[in-house]
């Protein structure tokens, strides 16, 4: 048997296509452009391509996208400041800030300070903790991204056993807490875990976003296992992501490609972030 190839770049086109339609109607009704505005500190060119790919998906959706650029040395301070004055500007539905940031700027401290009715990116604590009770509402884009491309290719998560491998606060963690809000059994696995192989066996789907190349071979997974690659890596031949697809295609039954896997659909799922952010703005002011 050949796994089956999710296309990530045609789920992501009929998300958008649905937000478009979303997008349309809520600028009717309410007579205002959703504006989402991004803080972006020093220069990373894997952000620099995600910020790209990201206002091009704006705009064929009618977001604006605006974008704020800091220097690398910009003080922690500026950027709070910065954040306290986009939560209080009306003209603004969405703040997402591009991390990783430069290691004198807290990432907690930012996430905390995000408002959580404009929180695209669903790390404020209010909109984690909703996601940890399962009273979701903003979620994390790439945890909802792995979500959306189960549901889409119809894979029951119920009693399955899942493997994560990362316990990041944007990946892992969260994504751990969607999956057992829908009563599967999660193993979160990361670098100081023991015998990883152990696991990742034993796994019906696992799911990995370690951001090493050729992590996970034919002898890392179970037969008719379903495989979602998160990791992004640039190599000397082009993006790859954690699995060795040629050595697992014949045991999987599914298996995310990097690229045109879960990285467009992250994407798609930011946009209806937005308009999540656009909507709490838009109608708790009405
Ligand atoms: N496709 C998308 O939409 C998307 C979105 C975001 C990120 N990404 C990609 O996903 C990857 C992870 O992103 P991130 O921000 O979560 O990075 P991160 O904070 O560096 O997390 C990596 C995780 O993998 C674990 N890990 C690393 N090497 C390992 C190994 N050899 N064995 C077991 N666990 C290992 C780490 O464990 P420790 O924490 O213990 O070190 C950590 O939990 C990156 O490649 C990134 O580019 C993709």
């Amino acid at each position: 048997m050949t796994a089956t190839i999710v296309n990530g770049r045609q789920i992501a086109k009929e998300i958008r296509k649905n937000i478009n339609y979303d997008i349309g109607r809520l600028k009717k009704k309410y007579q205002t452009t959703p504006v989402i505005t991004t803080i972006a500190i020093g220069q990373n060119p894997s952000s620099e391509l995600y910020l790209k790919l990201r206002n091009a998906a704006c705009d064929e959706v009618g977001i604006l996208s605006k974008i704020l650029h800091f220097k690398d040395d910009v003080s922690e301070k500026t950027i709070l400041q910065t954040i306290k004055c986009l939560n209080d500007d009306p003209a603004v539905h969405g703040i997402f800030v591009q991390y990783p940031t430069p290691s004198h700027i807290s990432p907690t401290r930012l996430m905390r300070t995000v408002a959580a009715k404009k929180d695209v990116e669903g790390f404020n604590p209010e909109n984690l903790g909703r996601t940890l009770i399962g009273d979701e509402d903003l979620v994390p884009c790439t945890p909802l991204s792995v979500l959306t491309i189960l549901e889409h290719e119809q894979v029951p998560l119920k009693a399955k056993d899942i493997v994560i491998v990362n316990h990041s606060n944007i990946v892992g963690k969260p994504l751990a807490a969607l999956l057992l809000n829908r009563n599967a059994t999660v193993a979160v696995c990361h670098v100081f875990t023991q015998n990883l192989k152990r696991y990742t066996l034993q796994a019906d789907i696992l799911i990995t976003g370690a951001g090493v190349t050729n992590l996970i071979t034919r002898d890392y997974i179970k037969n008719n296992a379903i495989i979602i690659d998160v990791g992004i890596i640039e190599t000397l031949k082009g993006i790859r992501g954690d699995v060795d697809s040629e050595s697992v295609k014949e045991n999987a039954s599914l298996i995310t490609p990097v690229p045109g896997g879960v990285g467009p659909v992250t994407i798609a799922c930011a946009l209806s972030n937005m308009v999540k952010t656009y909507r709490h703005c838009i109608e708790l002011s009405a």
